[in-house]
């Protein structure tokens, strides 16, 4: 069965559900349900309203809404505390981090702060019955436990955490936190004599074991007169911030700060201005890898052959023909950090390259005279003052694979090659598969480290991994030896 997600739909067509649900007093989502219901059983209302009606005079400036697609969705219940007030600046600083918000108030809570309060900044309707034959037709307090990201409680306070902590489900919200699989965030709030007390101390330990993730509380002043310590609620903007990182984990950027030159694709060595010798590299393994060492946080420089493939996001891309004009970007793509050589570079180039197209004569064919281009791989990695401190190639053969790559690390003096074979029975050549064998070398030894099928993209994110613990293995040696 399709689900329907209400925040992608057109804003008009969210604006029109959104006061059609106010005016029935019914959440958005109960609202589609009961026009679904009403459009099958032949009794829809007429659908005119899909307009955005005019705005209203208003006194004062224009309210701005951002417009902004919410990204998230949370499930915001508010205990009884007297730092609810803080939770309506909390709803306003999820919602500016493109998080949708629901809000249940529990019955204590409602003596804080008004759900007209609560639903005016939300938009949305609020919550606080768990026998709410509205909400329940189709058991609703089960929708909010899980039609969402993550629950956020706050203020949580002692008692909302002691019936957590003991799984009582007797009001709404603690039927929500009871039903839920979603990750819940506690933004406790209460006098520091509460918070010290060996209950809450046991329900606290209890609800982390259980893998309830806190904030707070901080220590300072509380609202009873005279009194400070540990129990005050984290302010709105910290706990936005704490559920913004539990929805969206920061990205791991293991290569942050490192330069890494790729070369990728075949190159065109020209015959004449119109004929040139190739290979069948289509550059999609280099391509991939570019993107790859982007993701982990690299600054790239990706110098290509021709290639059809669409220039990575994030990365330089210098685009050249033939191998001589692949080394002059590479050497001035110099100091890097990684240089990794998954180029197919031609071996050879023509030393008579014709001015003009060459023509056919009663003379026969036009001798071809080869001459060896410069080896890229070789020159980089005998470099004396700019080696990178990692310089890695590809091995594409079609015969004894592993000798023949052993002898290349020896030959060419760089540090890792990736093997693969290219044999025309493998696809690998222009083909989205991949099957590689990471040799290293550590001294005179040379590792051979052989990787399943896979595709290139992940052959990409598994070289990138193993760069990226190489990387922090220097790292760490350096920091020791100093
Ligand atoms: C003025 C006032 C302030 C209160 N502040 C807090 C508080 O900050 N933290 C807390 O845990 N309980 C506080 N309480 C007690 C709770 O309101 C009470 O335990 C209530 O049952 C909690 O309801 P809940 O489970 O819906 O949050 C306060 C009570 C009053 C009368």
């Amino acid at each position: 069965m399709a689900s329907l997600t209400i925040r992608k739909l057109d804003d008009a067509v969210k604006t029109y559900l959104r006061l059609r649900s106010a005016k029935n007093r019914r959440s958005v989502e109960e609202e589609v349900r009961v026009i679904l219901r009403e459009l099958i059983e032949g009794r829809e209302e007429p659908l005119t309203p899909f307009a955005v009606p005019p705005a209203a005079p208003t006194v004062g400036p224009t309210p701005q809404r951002t417009g902004a697609v919410p990204e998230a969705s949370v499930t915001l219940i508010i205990g009884g505390g007297i730092a609810a007030y803080k939770s309506l600046d909390l709803i306003r600083r999820l919602k500016e981090r493109r998080i949708e918000v629901r809000c249940v108030l529990t019955k204590a809570a409602q003596q804080f702060v008004t759900p007209l309060a609560v639903s005016a900044l939300s938009h949305e309707r609020v919550y606080s019955d768990l026998f709410d034959p509205q909400s329940e037709f189709d058991a609703g307090h089960i929708r909010l436990a899980r039609e969402c990201d993550m629950i956020v409680v706050a203020p949580a306070t002692a008692d909302l955490m002691a019936k957590m902590a003991n799984g009582h489900a007797d009001d709404l919200a603690s039927a929500i936190l009871l039903a839920t699989n979603r990750k819940i965030l506690l933004a406790p709030a209460m006098n520091p004599l509460m918070w010290n007390n060996a209950a809450t101390r046991r329900n606290v330990a209890q609800l982390q074991r259980d893998g309830v993730v806190l904030i707070g509380p901080n220590s300072g002043e509380m609202a009873e007169a005279g009194e400070a310590g540990i129990g005050r609620m984290s302010e709105a903007i910290e706990i936005a911030t704490a559920a913004e990182r539990l929805l969206r984990p920061p990205v791991p950027r293991p290569l942050a700060g490192k330069r890494v030159l790729i070369t990728a694709g075949p190159t065109h060595e020209p015959i004449d201005p119109v004929r040139y010798i190739a290979n069948r590299s289509s550059g999609k393994q280099g391509f991939a890898i570019a993107a790859a060492a982007q993701a982990a946080g690299a600054e790239v420089i990706l110098v290509s052959g021709p290639v059809g493939l669409d220039d990575p996001q994030g990365v330089t891309v210098k685009h050249v023909e033939s191998a001589r004009q692949m080394l002059e970007q590479v050497q001035a793509a110099l100091p890097a950090d990684i240089a990794i050589f998954a180029a197919a570079v031609a071996d050879w180039r023509v030393a008579n390259e014709g001015e003009q197209k060459l023509k056919k004569t009663s003379a026969g064919m036009p001798p071809l005279q080869l001459v060896e281009n410069p080896d890229i791989l070789a020159t980089i990695s005998k470099l004396t003052d700019k080696r990178p401190p990692l310089v890695i190639g590809f091995a594409a053969e079609t015969e004894h694979l592993i000798d023949n790559a052993k002898a290349k690390i020896a030959r060419k003096g760089c540090d890792w090659i990736v093997a693969n074979d290219v044999s025309p029975a493998t696809g690998v050549m222009g083909g989205d598969r991949n099957t590689v064998h990471l040799l290293t070398r550590d001294g005179g030894e040379i590792s051979v480290d052989s990787w399943p099928v896979m595709t290139k993209e992940q052959v990409a994110v598994e070289l990138i991994a193993h760069i990226a613990k190489a990387v922090a293995n220097n790292t760490a040696k350096r920091e020791t030896a100093t």
